[in-house]
């Protein structure tokens, strides 16, 4: 077993209706949770890095751990980058064996994304590894009560189907009203679900059947992390997420891929609060990394089954 890209995965995920969990890593713990929780639904996985977690963790120390991941589960695991601002982090993790890279060329001007997207896609493609990039911006809290500046953020499905076709990417993440972080929505959750249709109607239309598309701030910031991180010292009042039912309506559809963050963060930091708090006297980081470690692996078991639906997809 060897490091997969996200082809086949997500392909699977499409005809299945379900979709991959897409975890952001930083340490081993993470790791050992997201693959034990995968290993648990016998579940495909992708586990992707940011570029401050590359610089954080450094890519050497990554690559060894998910290789041991994959090599202690027999999973099929992609590793990916996540929100690539260029074509240096791109090379590096290609470099550094990454399977699949995210080039985050949303802020660009349209011509300049479509361009450098292009040029990663090249690079890319040129050693088997897959490419997601992103069109339209997520809407950020702000944005949600303003429809008009959520109008000008969303995606466009026709420009959706001229940058798939002149890009040649894998995957498209698209903004239909999720934003990253924990607050997410002031008001009701909502998410635009005729657009993401549209964008896959007209992609079909168009010759690209099947197409994969990508959730990013998915995280649905669940209720009892928050209430745990709050008990014990944490001050995260209005954070609300994206409903698992939506992020299933969403998976149902033509999203095979579904990127989780802010979640595992919450998890991690539930639980490192509460045995601060209960074990004052204790300071072996076994004893807090291993809650922490834990916790993110119920969460994470919990939206393989639940949510996305992955389970037994190997
Ligand atoms: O979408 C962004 C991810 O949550 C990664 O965040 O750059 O703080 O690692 P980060
Ligand atoms: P969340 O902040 O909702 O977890 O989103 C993570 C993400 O999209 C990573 O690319
Ligand atoms: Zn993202």
């Amino acid at each position: 077993m060897a490091l997969v890209n996200t082809k086949n995965m997500l392909e699977k995920a499409f005809d299945n209706n379900y979709a991959i969990g897409a975890f952001n890593i930083n340490n081993m713990e993470i790791i050992q949770a997201v693959a034990t929780a995968a290993k648990k639904n016998n579940s495909a996985v992708i586990m992707q890095v940011s570029k401050s977690a590359l610089a954080y963790a450094n890519p050497k120390y990554l690559k060894a751990m998910v290789d041991a991941a994959v090599s202690d589960t027999n999973l099929d695991i992609a590793l990916h980058l996540d929100h690539g601002p260029d074509i240096e982090t791109v090379q590096l993790a290609i470099d550094s064996g990454f399977t699949s890279v995210m080039f985050d060329g949303s802020h660009f001007d349209y011509e300049i994304n479509v361009q450098k997207t292009k040029e990663v896609v090249e690079l890319a493609h040129a050693k088997n590894i897959t490419v997601e990039a992103e069109l339209g911006k997520l809407a950020g809290v702000e944005d949600e009560v303003n429809v008009s500046a959520e109008n000008a953020t969303y995606t466009d499905p026709d420009q959706a189907v001229d940058f798939v076709s002149r890009t040649g990417i894998d995957s498209l993440a698209v903004a239909i009203g999720t934003s990253h972080g924990a607050y997410k929505f002031k008001g009701e959750a909502k998410l635009d679900f005729p657009r993401l249709k549209t964008i896959t109607k007209k992609l079909e239309a168009a010759g690209f059947k099947k197409f994969p598309i990508v959730l990013h701030g998915a995280s649905s910031v669940d209720a009892s992390s928050v209430a745990i991180c709050n008990e014990y010292g944490g001050k995260l009042d209005g954070a609300k997420g994206v409903p698992n039912e939506m992020l299933r309506e969403a998976a149902a559809l033509s999203v095979c891929k579904i990127n989780m963050d802010t979640d595992l963060r919450l998890a991690m930091t539930a639980a490192i609060r509460k045995f601060f708090a209960l074990n004052p006297e204790k300071f072996d980081p076994r004893g807090y990394l291993g809650d922490a470690r834990k916790m993110i692996e119920d969460i994470v078991d919990n939206k393989i089954k639940n949510v996305l639906g992955s389970t037994n997809s190997m």
